[in-house]
Formats: structure tokens, sequence, C-alpha cells
């Protein structure tokens, strides 16, 4: 599979090039780029995938330049789809974060509550109508340990690690997940039929819960305080399952890593 990666720099990026290692083509930054260098960008690497993971990620730089993030996350999305190649684009469980049902949430359910997941939510809905082929892998919040030559970003275990008090919801039920598991699985997802998938670990736990779990196993000396947050960004995932693209749930995924890690 001859993969261009764009973002290939970024957190999830750099482990997807790792995965592909062989197979995948770094794309520059599409930062300040026109239709015409996508244009240019895709046809000097000829791919037969294009996994999109560039994007303006963090929910408050969208909100404080919303034109930045629609030339991001909207504008740059349709190009590539334009292009005809088949594409595997990054969106978000943001897109639940207006849901007001108990959850967990399939991929119909969907109320995007802030500006970044609204702009994914119209990268979806404009590029299948460009190239039906598209996919969007609906992804959770994602970690990491830091590790040599590839960048980490501020994740659930950098701060359960890092920070003297942390904050979660009692009420709140989302899933974090490995980001190995997301670059493992990404020959899989480029496989699917175009459409939008919950791609991550499942998690009947609350965040509280899944911290308190965490801080336990490790016995690390953080506080945890609960912000009885009832937002929820949970995910059924059993579309993605039904297509043989199974990850572990939370809690089974933190025990993977601090197993690959010796924590
Ligand atoms: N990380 C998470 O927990 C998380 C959760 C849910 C969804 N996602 C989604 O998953 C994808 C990958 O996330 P990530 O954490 O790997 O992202 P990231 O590291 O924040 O960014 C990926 C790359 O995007 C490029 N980029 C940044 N700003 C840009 C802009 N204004 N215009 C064009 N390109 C820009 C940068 O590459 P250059 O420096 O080379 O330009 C960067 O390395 C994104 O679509 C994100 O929305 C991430």
């Amino acid at each position: 599979m001859r993969a261009l990666v764009t973002g290939p720099r970024g957190f999830v990026g750099a482990r997807i090039m790792d995965e592909l290692a062989g197979e995948a083509i770094p794309a520059p930054s599409l930062r300040n780029v026109c239709e015409e260098d996508i244009r240019r960008i895709v046809d000097a690497a000829q791919p037969d995938v294009i996994i999109h993971t560039a994007a303006m990620s963090d929910i408050s730089d969208c909100a404080n330049d919303p034109g930045g993030s629609y030339r991001a996350n909207v504008e740059i999305p349709i190009w590539l789809a334009g292009t005809g190649i088949k594409c595997v684009m990054f969106s978000t469980d943001q897109v639940y974060s207006g849901c007001t049902g108990a959850g967990p949430y399939v991929e119909t359910d969907v109320a995007p509550a802030n500006l970044y997941a609204q702009h994914k939510m119209e990268m979806e809905q404009r590029t299948l109508e460009i190239n039906p082929e598209t996919v969007h892998l609906r992804a959770t919040w994602m970690y990491d340990m830091p590790k040599y030559g590839v960048p980490n970003r501020s994740n659930f275990l950098m701060k359960m690690f890092r920070d003297h008090d942390v904050y979660f919801s009692s009420a709140e039920h989302r899933a974090v997940t490995y980001v190995r598991e997301v670059a493992e699985n990404i020959r899989k997802a480029a496989l699917l039929p175009g459409g939008a998938y919950n791609y991550g670990s499942e998690n009947d736990l609350t965040m509280m819960e899944v911290a308190e779990w965490f801080k336990n196993e490790l016995a690390l000396p953080v506080a945890i305080h609960d912000t009885f947050s009832d937002r929820h960004l949970w995910m059924d995932c059993s579309k993605i399952k039904s297509y043989g693209i199974d990850f572990c749930t939370t809690i089974d995924g933190l025990q993977r890593c601090i197993a690959d890690y010796a924590l």
C-alpha cells in the first residue's frame, strides 16, 4: 500500500509513518498550501491512499482562529478528496460533544458543540459528497509515553504522571485510546468502505474511574478531583468491529501500555 501521510511529524502521523515504514511517503507541511499545491504533492507521490492526519487539532486554538481552523480542517481535506485518491481522514469523538442522550453513541448520533468539532463534521460531510470512498476515523483522546524520535502531546498519561492535581468527572463517559493501536489498525482502516467510523477503545467506566484505576495500578501520588461534568464523548465501536477492527478496551489498552514501557 503506497500511502501518502499528511502530518507525518505529528503525534499520530509519526506513529503511522513507523507502522507503514517502507510503504509511506511523508507529505510536506500543508500549512499555507493552496489547492494547486495539494495536486502537485499528490501527483508527485502517486499514492494508492492518502492518510490525512494533519489538522488544527486543539479545540481552543480553533475557537481563537476560526479562519485557520476552517482552512486546516475543512478546505484542505476537501482539496485532498478532490484529487480522486482514496482518503482516510482523522476526525474526532468531539462530534458527540453536544449529545444529550446517555450513550454510548453510534455514528449517526452527532451533535458537534464546538467549532473544531463543527469543522470536522463539515469535513466529513463535504469530502464524502466529493468522493464517497472517503473514510473518516473518529478518534478518541489518544495517549502514549514519551518516546525517542517521535513527538508526544498532552495526553491522559502525561497528565497522570506530571500533574499534582488532575480533574476528571465521575459522570463523564468517554474513552482514551493507546495511539499504538490506532497506528496498528491503519492498514485495515484503509480497506474500509467510505463513511464515518468510531475508531478507538470502548470504555464502560467514567473518566474518574479510569483515572482512579491508573493511579492505583501505578501507585501515583496524583490527587484526582471531580468536575461533575456529565458531558459524554462515549463511542459505540460496533460498526468498526464488524469490519474486523477491534481495539482493546480503555483499561486493557492502558494495561498494554504499562507492559510495553515496563511502567
Ligand atoms: N491527539 C488526539 O488525542 C486526537 C484526538 C481526536 C482526534 N484527533 C485527530 O487526529 C488527527 C491527528 O492528531 P494529532 O494529535 O497527530 O495532531 P497534531 O500532532 O496536533 O498535528 C498533526 C500535524 O498537523 C499539522 N498542522 C498543524 N496545524 C496545521 C495547520 N494550521 N494547517 C495544516 N497543517 C497543520 C502539523 O504538521 P506540520 O508541522 O508538518 O505542518 C502537525 O504535525 C487530527 O486530525 C486530530 O484532529 C487527535
